[in-house]
């Protein structure tokens, strides 16, 4: 048997100088015992000292991106695991293909728990400011493995311009506007637990919280328990469980929401069955849920989630493909050049956006980066369909009698995959559930034509459309979505 210490615990390129030596001497995986730095039994078994001469070794790099992830697992068996992976590679060239292998259905649980633990990061860090200039702030954060390093970049481009430590359990890591630098764990009372960001948290948090809809398995399950700790809005959440009786009657005393049973029918009737038993009682609610999204993978490299906005009861909701590059980064949908193109046609045919519900069919920004820049790309079939869940949650909550697709991907979310501008455009097609659709082009479409003349004549056409589902509306009692005041001119 021979020892092998890895000294450190996630660190690709010192795992692979502890393992290759080991595969070229085609050590076999039961001989050897797996340790970490710091690990007690480390006099077990003997050290393994390298022979002079080393057959080739083949690991692909698709194995070593996986490696790098499955290493940040907080299980020890990951060392095994991925050793046996690694000596199995040399003559199992297609293992990682057949995800039935027992190995490979490990490694693939690893990958995803990584994943998750590492979004959640994102998702549930709180800062708190150090001292009253609001420039520098701490948090502390318990991950479940060991995704601090691969996480705190995110952080860096996110909050670039300020100074901020977070502090794990095991590691904590420095920005200081320039670069990370890791170090030793902490401890929690190395934060300071209160200042003003708490104060604005629970205020938001309170005013989300609507006790009509009480449901505390759902909310744990969006917001584990592990991670209210760690939340200034958790210290109220008893406070508000307890109170919600009395509010919930002076809700419904002004009928602030709407009838729940309703709202059930129609947010069932667009269920799929695995997802039965999640409901959200209000847009916020939805939003904050789909912050923590990883239905597809789209989450992993966009900036935040772009939700739907608008009024929660709007007669007419425009659907768009997915958020761009500003809208990424402001979280609000339609706000970047093809937003402002949108603005101009909507005001043109007196269309008030205040009145409509804006949307997108995928929630997260799907890019390549090009140096400095981050094309579009266009979402896929699979992350479409996973991300129609929270467009049919908006549907439900804010029941819509009208819908515009703009362009195919819309369309297609909301018809079914065979759909095309070409043969839907213009006329209203009528769904099952009572709801019109109407499909045009989507803007983007206008401003990437390189033609003038072809893009101006487009232009008109995408204007008439809107215009006639202007006029539509106004043909519904109370929908009309018409400006109050004269259109703001050329
Ligand atoms: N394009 C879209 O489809 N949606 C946006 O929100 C912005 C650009
Ligand atoms: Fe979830 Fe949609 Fe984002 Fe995919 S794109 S992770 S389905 S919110």
């Amino acid at each position: 048997m021979y020892r092998v210490i890895v000294p450190t615990r996630n660190e690709l390129a010192r795992w692979r100088d502890c393992v290759r030596p080991l595969l070229a001497a085609r050590i076999s995986p039961e001989d050897i015992i797996w340790l970490q730095a710091g690990d007690a039994d480390a006099l077990l078994g003997e050290a393994f000292t390298p022979p002079r001469i080393l057959a080739g070794v083949r690991v692909s790099r698709q194995f070593m991106e996986c490696a790098e992830i499955a290493l940040c697992h907080a299980d020890r068996g990951r060392l095994d695991l991925l050793y046996r992976i690694a000596f199995r590679l040399q003559s199992e060239r297609k293992l990682l293909t057949i995800e039935t292998d027992p190995d490979i259905v490990l490694l693939t649980r690893f990958n995803k728990a990584v994943r998750r633990d590492s979004h959640k990061m994102t998702a549930f860090v709180r800062f708190r400011a150090l001292d009253q200039t609001n420039e520098r702030f701490a948090a502390w954060f318990e991950p479940e493995h060991f995704t601090l390093e691969r996480t705190a970049p995110f952080f860096a481009e996110r909050f670039a311009n300020m100074e901020w430590a977070i502090l794990t359990p095991c590691r904590s890591v420095f920005w200081n506007r320039e670069r990370l630098i890791f170090g030793e764990g902490a401890k929690k009372e190395d934060v300071p637990a209160q200042d003003a960001l708490e104060d604005a948290w629970r205020t938001y948090f309170a005013s989300i919280f609507n006790p009509a809809r009480l449901k505390v398995s759902a909310m744990t399950s969006e917001m584990p328990r592990k991670y209210w700790r760690n939340l200034p809005e958790a210290e109220i959440i008893p406070d508000l469980i307890r109170s919600a009786q009395h509010r919930e009657a002076e809700m419904i005393r002004t009928k602030a929401s709407a009838p729940p049973t309703r709202h059930q029918r129609q947010a069932a009737r667009h269920k799929s069955a695995e997802d039965e038993a999640v409901e959200f009682s209000s847009l916020t609610q939805a939003k904050k849920a789909a912050e923590t999204c990883t239905r597809c993978p789209l989450y992993e490299n966009a900036t935040q989630v772009v939700f739907g906005e608008g009024p929660a009861e709007a007669p007419l909701m425009m659907v768009g493909e997915q958020p761009g590059d500003r809208e990424d980064i402001e979280g609000h949908p339609f706000v970047g050049p093809a937003g402002q193109l949108l603005d101009q046609v909507l005001d043109e045919v007196r269309i008030d956006r205040k009145k409509v519900f804006v949307t997108n069919a995928v929630k997260h920004f799907k890019f390549v980066p090009r140096g400095k820049r981050r094309l579009h790309q266009k979402p896929n079939g699979g992350e479409v369909s996973a991300c129609r869940f929270w467009l049919d949650h908006e549907r439900a909550l804010v029941k819509p009698k009208v819908m515009v697709a703009l362009g195919a991907t819309a369309a297609q979310s909301l018809l079914g995959s065979g759909a095309t501008i070409g043969k839907l455009r213009g006329a209203p097609i009528e769904l099952d559930d009572g709801t019109t659709v109407f499909v045009t082009v989507h803007p983007s479409f206008l401003l990437r034509m390189p033609d003038r003349e072809k893009a101006a004549g487009e232009r008109v056409a995408f204007a008439r459309d809107l215009e006639a589902i202007r006029e539509h509306m106004e043909s519904i009692k109370g929908a009309s979505v018409a400006l109050d005041r004269a259109p703001a001119g050329p």
